[in-house]
Formats: C-alpha cells, sequence, structure tokens
C-alpha cells in the first residue's frame, strides 16, 4: 500500500477540479493507495470575485514571497509519504502567498524532504517564473521535484488577457461577444485523467523511487518561449515595484494605492507598445536564435516535457 498527500490551493475550485479528475485513477484503486488531501487557505482567507483594489494590492506581498498565516494542517506531519503532489494556481507570476508560506513552514521540511513530489498548476498561461521559483523552495527543503503539469486558459493569450480578470473581479465565467468562457477548458480537465493513469502505473512499479520524471510523453507542460521572455521581463519589474510599494505602506494605505494606480497605468501602456513590438521582433530573429530556444524551451519544460508519445497509451 502507498501513501500519496496532496497539498493543494485553489480560490476558485478550478484546480480542486482539475486534482478531482488527475486523481480519480488512485482513488478508485481500492486499498492499494490511500491519498490525503489538504487544502491550504490563509488566515484571512483571499476573498472572490476580488474587490478591484484588493487584487492589485496584493501583488507585492505575493510577489516578495511574504507568508501569511495558514489555517492548520490536518496531516501528521510525522507521517512518511511515497509521492507528494503539490497543486497552485500563479498569482502574478509568483507562486499565490498560501503555498509560499507552506513552503517556507517546519511542517513543508518536515513532510517533504527526500520525497518525490509533483506537481500541477492551472492558470491563465504564464506559469514558467512561478514554477522556476517553486523548485527553489523545493530544493530548499529538500524534496525532490519530478513532474510538473501545467494546464493553462482557453482561447487566444489576448481572449485570456481579457476573461481571465473578468472572472477574477466579477465571479463571470461564462463566453461572452467573440470571447470564449474563462479558464482552462473541460476537455482539458477530462484529459488530466491521463496523469493518474501514469502515477498509478509508477507507483505499481516503484518508479518515484527513481530519479526520473513519471508523466514524460503526455504533453504534461508547453512553454511558449515568447510568453516566457515576457515573463523573465515581467518578473523583474513586479520585484521593482513590489518593493517599492512595500515601503510606501501597508496594504490599503492610500499612498500605496495612488503608486498602484500609476503603475497598472505604466503596465497597461508596456503590454499595449512594448509587449508587441518585442513580441514582432522576436518573430523577425527567432531563425537566427532557434538553437538557443529549443534549449531554453527544452529547459524550462523539464522534468515532464511537451512530449506527447505515449498518449495512446493513456487515452480513456
Ligand atoms: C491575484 C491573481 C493573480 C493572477 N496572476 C496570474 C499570472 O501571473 N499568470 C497566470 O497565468 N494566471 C494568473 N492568475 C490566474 C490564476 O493562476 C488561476 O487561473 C485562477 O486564479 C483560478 O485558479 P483557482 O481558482 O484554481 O485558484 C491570477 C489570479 C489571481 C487571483
Amino acid at each position: 500500500m502507498k501513501k500519496i498527500l496532496v497539498i493543494e490551493y485553489s480560490q476558485t475550485g478550478q484546480l480542486t477540479t482539475v486534482m478531482d479528475r488527475l486523481l480519480g485513477p488512485l482513488l478508485e484503486s481500492g486499498d492499494e493507495f490511500i491519498v490525503h488531501r489538504e487544502s491550504l487557505q490563509t488566515i484571512p482567507a483571499a476573498p472572490f470575485p476580488w474587490p478591484f483594489w484588493q487584487f492589485l494590492d496584493t501583488f507585492p506581498e505575493t510577489v516578495t514571497g511574504d507568508s501569511p498565516p495558514l489555517q492548520p494542517l490536518r496531516v501528521d506531519e510525522a507521517s512518511e509519504f511515497d509521492l507528494i503532489i503539490l497543486a497552485y494556481p500563479v498569482w502574478f507570476l509568483s507562486p499565490p502567498p498560501a503555498v509560499t508560506a507552506f513552503l517556507k513552514s517546519d511542517h513543508a521540511s518536515r513532510l517533504l524532504r527526500g520525497r518525490p513530489v509533483v506537481t500541477v498548476t492551472a492558470c491563465r498561461n504564464m506559469w514558467v517564473m512561478a514554477q522556476e521559483r517553486i523548485k527553489t523552495l523545493l530544493l530548499a527543503v529538500g524534496a525532490r521535484h519530478c513532474d510538473h503539469v501545467a494546464l493553462v486558459d482557453q482561447g487566444s493569450a489576448l481572449a485570456s488577457f481579457i476573461t481571465t480578470p473578468r472572472w477574477m473581479l466579477t465571479g463571470r465565467k461564462n463566453a461572452f461577444w467573440k470571447f470564449p468562457a474563462a479558464g482552462v477548458s473541460a476537455s482539458q480537465i477530462h484529459a488530466s485523467r491521463r496523469f493518474g493513469q501514469a502515477l498509478r502505473q509508477a507507483l505499481r512499479t516503484d518508479q518515484e523511487k527513481l530519479a526520473r520524471p513519471m508523466l514524460h510523453g503526455l504533453a504534461a507542460c508547453t512553454v511558449d518561449t515568447g510568453l516566457a521572455s515576457s515573463e523573465r521581463v515581467g518578473i523583474r519589474s513586479f520585484r521593482l515595484w513590489a518593493a517599492v510599494l512595500r515601503a510606501l505602506g501597508q496594504p490599503g494605505t492610500p499612498l500605496r494605492r495612488v503608486a498602484l494606480a500609476f503603475y497598472l497605468f505604466f503596465l497597461i501602456v508596456l503590454i499595449l507598445t512594448v509587449v508587441p513590438l518585442s513580441l514582432l521582433l522576436k518573430v523577425a530573429l527567432r531563425p537566427f536564435f532557434k538553437q538557443h530556444l529549443t534549449t531554453l524551451k527544452n529547459h524550462l519544460e523539464k522534468p515532464s516535457g511537451s512530449d506527447r508519445s505515449r498518449l495512446p497509451l493513456f487515452d480513456e
């Protein structure tokens, strides 16, 4: 019998639905596997839908990696698990505060040290920098990161630039005008069962003990190098502004609100001018940097990768 610990954070319940589907094959296997699920929750919990200013004002503390207090976990920290699955959404190119707080806790180092960890994210489409941060935090607690699954919102990047904030700020997820519904598509969520099937097969043959991915060949995560480069520039700007905003005061203070409004204006101008220009430049220069971009893509997609070769084996 193998024991699996699932640590998850999901504000609207989208990632919980993904995990319900992904864990299905393990939960259906009788007493072959014990699955213990823990939902992280900060004190106080973040609101949903978000009031506009509160949404923006969460950015500095999220980016600098503050650790707010968490609701106590139910799991006995002396328990030993064969596999740990950490499921998190992305906030401002970073892990959400609840996840950062957990990974920085003594609890995490006791539960995760020396253990294989699979990470799962479901977000708009910019997860690379957050995942790099998660990898650093996992390394710091001595965990062995073995796989990563990334699901992204349906529609183009331009469409989700409208549909995701609309969902976060109003709670409305439906399709409207020419825009698709917000969030990860139902078909992608349905298909995430393949990861549970592959994990079940791997655990049956002790593959979690080996230093190699169990979810390769399943299109687990696909990096768009154009978006990844924008993320790299974005996170630098976020870190700088997060430090400035924090220096101006606590969340909610008037001076900070004025600076936030200015930064929002600056960001929108940047997104509407510099980002399309730099994307155009990148497309023009792509042939000259083909090798470099392929190496970067392979590196960022590690450990599980975007290869699809095993998809027909897990087709349910
Ligand atoms: C404050 C906040 C910031 C977000 N920032 C990003 C981001 O930088 N990149 C991204 O791909 N998605 C971002 N999202 C979308 C989330 O990753 C995720 O898709 C959404 O919150 C639903 O997840 P959940 O309900 O399972 O928690 C953000 C959401 C929130 C609430």
